[in-house]
């Protein structure tokens, strides 16, 4: 029986900052950091934003909400997701997505999407049938963006792999 090591590499690029992103980029940046204002976030103080880009260029916002029974909150990734699915179900294309995070009075730091959250964004732009491209903040300062949401989330689980 055969044991072979392999690799799998995962693309993306990093930004110095803002000044990198085009104009398009910076709103949908800037949008996701305004949005932290609205996090309900009183057990964590970790206020998360994301945002949405359409291809009508309207962008969608979320933020986190918390609930005092703790895993009953929803991070600001699946907020925006499904506040969009729910609110707007013929909306135009998914086209980008960013997403902020900072203490309740602190600076903006990193914002990695949590598993979860992965799995949920995989299963929207599998649905919209084309790659969504990402902006996060690293845990450097700099800025990463993706393609598409599933390089985040490689061995995924997927609808393929139901029966
Ligand atoms: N949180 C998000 O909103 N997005 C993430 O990707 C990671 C964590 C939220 C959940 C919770 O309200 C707080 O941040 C602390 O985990």
């Amino acid at each position: 029986m055969a044991r072979i090591s392999k690799q799998q590499l995962i693309s993306y690029e990093e930004l110095d900052d803002t000044n990198d992103l085009t104009a398009a980029e910076q709103a949908l940046w800037q949008a996701a950091r305004d949005a932290t204002a609205h996090a309900y976030a009183p057990y964590s103080g970790f206020h998360v934003g994301a945002a949405l880009l359409l291809a009508d260029g309207t962008i969608f916002r979320g933020t986190n909400q918390e609930n005092a029974a703790y895993p009953s909150g929803l991070c600001a990734e699946r907020t925006a997701l499904f506040g969009l699915a729910a609110n707007q179900p013929q909306h135009a294309p998914i086209v980008g997505m960013a997403v902020a995070a900072r203490p309740a009075q602190g600076q903006f730091g990193p914002a990695l999407p949590c598993g979860a959250c992965r799995q949920v964004m995989l299963e929207y732009e599998t649905r919209q049938s084309q790659p969504i491209p990402l902006l996060l903040p690293s845990r450097t300062g700099t800025i990463l963006r993706f393609d598409s949401f599933a390089l985040l989330i490689p061995f995924n689980f997927s609808a393929d792999d139901l029966p």
